[in-house]
């Protein structure tokens, strides 16, 4: 369609939604209306009159594992099989975008909408996340990654703003997103409520113009938020091509006027009407059919690689066929908690509960169930008779939902009681927890037996429990987020969630692990963290530097246990010294392999430069220091089991001098340093150069100092005219070496 047949008016029409959930439609020009719909772990389907807190109700549709559960698979394989599957369901529904994943860093764990995003890490995020949209449009249905960016909050999320550095935002924030636009090519980017330094992220020109478009080569169409944009001209020309809802006219009015009076260039609107053609050319979605029952099948599956083993005293788990009485205890093994409250949250076709699986179970193996929502005492009777108990714990919605953040990480008082006043009787207490967010185990993890965390699940979530207690599943799961011990740990715990309409994030680059393992603060569980049924050896670690600035790393897994299982091989890079503040670690590769009893395999992976790199702000650009690295296999980031130390090359760190640059600049610069030290000794009697030699405390002392002060100060004869050469010539070489 060539968009000139389209008057101003229509053209300002197709740049916001036709309803909450549909894109506007051009019948004479053959351009159809296309739907977008919620979300990320299952289809939210509410027709034209949809609300987007998750309050009325929508289509029946699977809800697979949500992104808390995912991360925890540490599986891209078990996000792109959800990916499809949600794609399938889009389709049959008629839905052209799916809205999700949710790509935001976790940033604090009382954040209310941490079940929608995948960790703390950005590689994880990241590559969890390509793979989903990958899966999703391959079934012809278009992602729309959100919430760009740094949308970490929900305490006054509409309007609150992120005040973050730009090194945090490039090694933190951004990441996951970069990762999914350049490995994935999503149909859209959804821009979020909150402001970044100040300004709207719709109406970024610095985010959605110079970085997601011309650094990372994003050719698909900006969406706002719904809701997100105030002013709808500013947010135009900031690249936000499609405003959703849409608000009856009213904006497109606007648009109309801001470019008949000569306020905004018609080329901008032709821009955002031709990615919107695009997107509505591309994304027409072929009818489907799809099993319920199979995508059912396919949630228990998949809920099965997500939950997280975090002990087993003594094996307890997995019940073996000598426990002959089992008690059940907890309100949630009969109404499960299963997914997050918000626009996310999905009309499940299908519910299983924990204790008719377990039932099931129990029953082929001939044990018997009792079940007690609370411990009374009645119950207390069941429970000290038994062989074990299994207590549920969790979360409500009212505890955590989209829309407002929690106040602390314990669990109800009366479940903690429960779980306590259960351990004092029973034989063995496993305890089983179902939580969008981080919950404290410190006021009852040393009383029980065995923990598996099974965040939220799923509408499946109840077999899959089932499957991993009695072992036919071996637990998988990896914390993709800290466990810590306190939330006064925490490395945000002073920033927030911020006041006065800004939240700082001061921690920077040392968020979850980086900051605990920085600060040497124990926590419960380390990011990476999670036990098996059987048993991992990591063997014969190999690392090659492959160029300047990457390297391979090879090494041997085995499973040296007795039962067929999966581990995540979790690589971390370790950088020397560095000229900036960096993590002791950070995740730079992984890998899920699954592995019979006494299986071996051989697992490469190739380390780019980014993976040793951190981004250097004042030359704008990613830069890997001269030096050591260490290359680290970890059972967790807090638990290294091979190690290799390799050198690399690196990029010059000379920096461009000026005469306001510190001495210390001038001095180190390989250029520079040794031509001003000739032209400083020239000047200098056989006495000064002994002083200066023998008493070196003195030059530390000047380091700090701008050389302009330094002259002027020692009144040394080397001309401005000689400095500014060099600095000219520092500029050159650093020019060279980007
Ligand atoms: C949420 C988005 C969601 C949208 C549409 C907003 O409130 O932040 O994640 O996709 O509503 O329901």
């Amino acid at each position: 369609m060539d968009i000139d047949q389209l008057t101003l008016e229509e053209k300002a029409s197709l740049l916001s939604g036709r309803d909450f959930a549909h894109t506007e439609r051009i019948e004479h020009a053959g351009l159809a209306s296309i739907a977008l719909s919620d979300g990320p772990h299952g289809v939210r389907w509410q027709g034209q009159s949809g609300d987007h807190l998750g309050i009325g109700d929508s289509v029946p549709a699977t809800c697979f594992p949500p992104a808390v559960a995912v991360g925890s698979s540490w599986d891209p394989e078990v996000a792109a099989r959800l990916g499809a599957a949600l794609g399938r369901e889009a389709r049959a529904l008629g839905i052209s975008v799916s809205l999700g994943p949710g790509l935001n860093i976790k940033r604090s764990p009382l954040c209310g909408r941490n079940f929608e995003y995948y960790s703390e890490d950005p590689l994880l995020t990241g590559v969890l996340a390509a793979a989903h949209v990958c899966a999703l449009q391959g079934e012809g249905v278009g992602a729309s990654i959100k919430h760009f960016a740094a949308n970490n909050q929900e305490t006054d999320r509409m309007r609150v703003s992120a005040e973050v550095d730009e090194r945090t935002l490039r090694e933190i924030y951004l990441p996951a997103f970069e990762h999914v636009v350049k490995n994935a090519q999503p149909a859209t980017v959804m821009a979020a409520y909150n402001r970044l330094n100040g300004v709207h992220a719709t109406e970024s020109s610095w985010l959605l113009g110079d970085v997601l478009r011309t650094e990372w080569g994003f050719d698909g169409l900006v969406v706002s938020d719904w809701g997100a944009v105030g002013d709808r001209v500013a947010a135009l020309k900031a690249g936000t091509d499609l405003q959703m809802p849409g608000t009856g006219g009213i904006d497109d009015a606007k648009v109309v006027q801001a470019v008949r009076n000569g306020e905004l260039d018609e080329a901008i609107v032709d821009d955002s009407v031709r990615r919107i053609v695009a997107l509505t050319r591309q994304y027409r979605p072929e009818p489907a059919v799809h099993d319920a029952e199979a995508h059912h099948r396919l949630a228990r599956e998949l809920a099965g690689e997500c939950a997280v083993l975090l002990k087993n005293d003594a094996d307890v788990l997995p019940i073996a066929s000598r426990i002959r009485r089992i008690a059940v205890i907890g309100e949630q093994a009969t109404n499960p908690r299963f997914q997050g409250a918000g626009s996310s949250h999905i009309t499940p076709t299908h519910i299983d509960t924990p204790l008719e699986a377990i039932q099931a179970f129990a029953d082929s193996g001939d044990q018997t169930v009792t079940y007690a929502p609370q411990l009374d005492v009645q119950a207390a009777e069941a429970v000290r008779e038994a062989d074990i108990a299994i207590v549920f714990a969790g979360l409500s919605a009212d505890d955590e939902s989209e829309g407002f953040d929690r106040e602390h990480i314990h669990l109800p008082t009366a479940q903690v009681e429960t779980i306590r006043a259960t351990a004092a009787v029973a034989a063995r207490t496993v305890v089983v927890l179902s939580n969008g967010g981080v919950v404290s185990l410190e006021d009852w993890h040393t009383e029980v037996d065995a923990i598996l965390e099974g965040w939220l699940l799923g509408q499946a979530g109840g077999s899959a429990i089932a499957d991993l207690l009695f072992g036919a599943v071996n637990p998988s799961g990896r914390l993709a987020e800290t466990i810590p011990l306190r939330l006064q740990d925490n490395p945000v715990h002073l920033n927030f969630p911020g006041e006065a309409g800004k939240v700082l994030y001061g921690e920077r680059v040392m968020v979850g692990y980086r900051y605990y393992g920085y600060a040497q603060t124990p926590v419960r569980y380390p990011f990476g963290h999670g036990l098996s049924y059987t048993t991992f050896e990591t063997t014969d670690l190999a690392v090659t530097v492959t160029g300047d600035d990457c390297a391979t790393a090879a090494l041997t897994v085995t499973n040296t246990g007795s039962r067929p299982g999966k581990h995540v091989v979790q690589l971390y890079i370790a950088p020397g010294r560095a000229p900036v503040q960096r993590p002791v670690r950070e995740l730079r590769a992984f890998t899920k392999v699954a592995l019979a009893p006494g299986e071996s395999t051989r697992v490469e992976m190739p380390l780019s430069r980014r993976a040793f790199a951190y981004y250097d702000v004042e030359a704008s650009r990613w830069t890997v220091a001269p030096g050591e690295y260490t290359v680290q296999i970890g059972e967790s980031a807090a638990r290294i089991v091979a190690q290799q130390t390799i050198t690399l090359t690196g990029q010059s760190l000379a920096k461009p001098l000026s005469l306001e640059s510190p001495l210390k600049d001038w001095f180190d610069h390989p250029v520079a340093g040794p031509r001003l030290l000739d032209a400083l000794s020239e000047n200098l009697t056989a006495e000064q150069k002994e002083q200066a030699e023998s008493q070196s405390h003195l030059l530390r002392m000047i380091d700090s100092m701008p050389i302009r002060q330094f002259i002027d100060f020692t009144g040394l004869t080397v001309s401005t005219e000689t400095l500014e050469r060099l600095a000219e010539e520092s500029r050159a070489a650093s020019a060279a070496g980007r």
